[in-house]
């Protein structure tokens, strides 16, 4: 041993027998000190930069709001949070998640917005059991062929979303439509489901186009859907991409003479910067404006007056993951380890989201209504109930 070490196991030493000493003064002995339960390590893997932040942040937000309202404890255990900028890039995906389970030793892993890094964590969540909750990212596998028992969804599917737009498009008179998104895995997943409902109600899909996550150069593929001359456009942005298309879309005229659809992602959280450009347009979600919950209601008073901003579906999902978390931690009292009592308590649990309540499919999706919403002003106006209950097909999951 070094000089130096050596002193500084003395020191650490004769602070134990002080503490001892001054223990015993008290009468007291070590047996008798009630001990708190350890702070429960939450690894909140999320997009801070980039064209999914506001989507992290919101979630982020919402999350910490619901422990707020249980007092700062969920299952009688305060939180300890472990947070990183997963910068929603898929070749970083495995590395960041295995560094907050392996090195921090995270008890539970609250994360993603993009489906490709979802598919990261995935393969560590299964690799070290670690529980993953779901705050978004919509990837298939993750509640489909490579579902477990410790992978939870507190948002929907990529297939889930926009599967009921097709109907409510073709029931509008638009029998053919064009398609854009970004090329990657929930662009293309969206698109599969899209197609399945359109050509189900009798549409044609007439145009593809595609490009990388998350380019926004956009105006050469906007020339092509005013040759193609769809009857309208379907597609799949979010976040600050869903801003600039929603833009870019109005002002090449083609708002007026090619009607825009999307799943709800198109337009939420993004109002604001929209403007005029996205007012009427119609949009599937699992989440709209003007629901009449009580629990949305106080939801979105709790959210406003402690972030002074209005609440999104993003929002919605965090808030709800975190619910699910207190869920299974109330059912083993804070003992996350009893990984079965845990996850049989979320399985059999009714979610009262400001959504509306939801149960959680044999795979771990929510079970949920989609709503039809209609931008006005700066609000995605609930229209109607497109598809009650939807679940999704979990195809491939042994546990379905
Ligand atoms: C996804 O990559 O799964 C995704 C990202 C943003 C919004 C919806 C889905």
């Amino acid at each position: 041993m070094t000089q130096s070490a050596a002193s500084a196991t003395r020191r650490r030493l004769l602070k134990a027998a002080a503490g001892g000493a001054a223990l015993a003064a008290t009468g007291l002995h070590a047996p008798y000190v009630i001990a708190q339960p350890a702070k429960l390590k939450v690894g909140l893997m999320l997009p801070y930069t980039g064209t999914f932040a506001a989507l992290g942040n919101a979630i982020t937000n919402a999350f910490r709001m619901y422990v707020a309202e249980k007092g700062g404890k969920l299952g009688g255990r305060e939180l300890d949070y472990v947070v990183v900028d997963d910068e929603s890039d898929p070749a970083k995906a495995v590395d960041n998640a295995a560094r907050l389970v392996n090195r921090d030793r995270v008890d539970v892993l609250v994360g993603t917005v993009h489906s490709g890094v979802q598919m990261g964590i995935v393969k560590v969540a299964r690799e070290t059991g670690v529980i993953n909750i779901i705050p978004n990212a919509g990837a298939g596998a993750a509640t489909g062929e490579l579902c477990a028992p410790n992978i939870f969804r507190s948002s929907f599917s990529n297939w889930q979303t926009i599967h009921p737009l097709g109907k409510a498009m073709v029931e509008r008179g638009h029998k053919t439509a064009a398609w854009i998104s970004w090329k990657y895995a929930a662009g293309e997943e969206m698109f599969a489901s899209f197609k399945e409902g359109f050509e189900k109600a009798g549409g044609k899909i007439v145009r593809e186009l595609w490009l990388p996550f998350p380019n926004v150069e956009f105006q050469a593929l906007l020339t092509e859907i005013a040759a193609a001359k769809p009857d309208a456009t379907a597609c799949f942005f979010a976040g600050g991409g869903a801003v600039k298309f929603v833009k870019d879309y109005d002002a090449a005229g083609l708002k007026t003479r090619i009607p825009l659809y999307g799943n709800g992602f198109l337009t939420d959280g993004t109002l604001q910067a929209q403007g005029s450009s996205a007012q009427g347009l119609l949009t599937t979600l699992h989440y709209a404006d003007g629901l009449e919950f009580p629990k949305d209601k106080e939801f979105r008073l709790n959210y406003a007056k402690t972030y002074k901003a209005q609440p999104d579906v993003y929002a919605v999902q965090g808030y709800d993951a975190a619910q699910m978390l207190d869920v299974g931690l109330r059912a083993v009292k804070g003992d996350i380890k009893a990984q079965k009592e845990f996850v049989a308590a979320i399985e059999q649990a009714t979610i009262d989201s400001p959504r509306g309540r939801f149960t959680i499919s044999k795979a771990h999706n929510p079970v949920q209504d989609i709503y039809l919403r209609q931008v006005v002003g700066e609000a995605n106006r609930f229209v109607s109930i497109a598809w009650k209950a939807l679940a999704d097909p979990a195809r491939g999951c042994r546990m379905a």
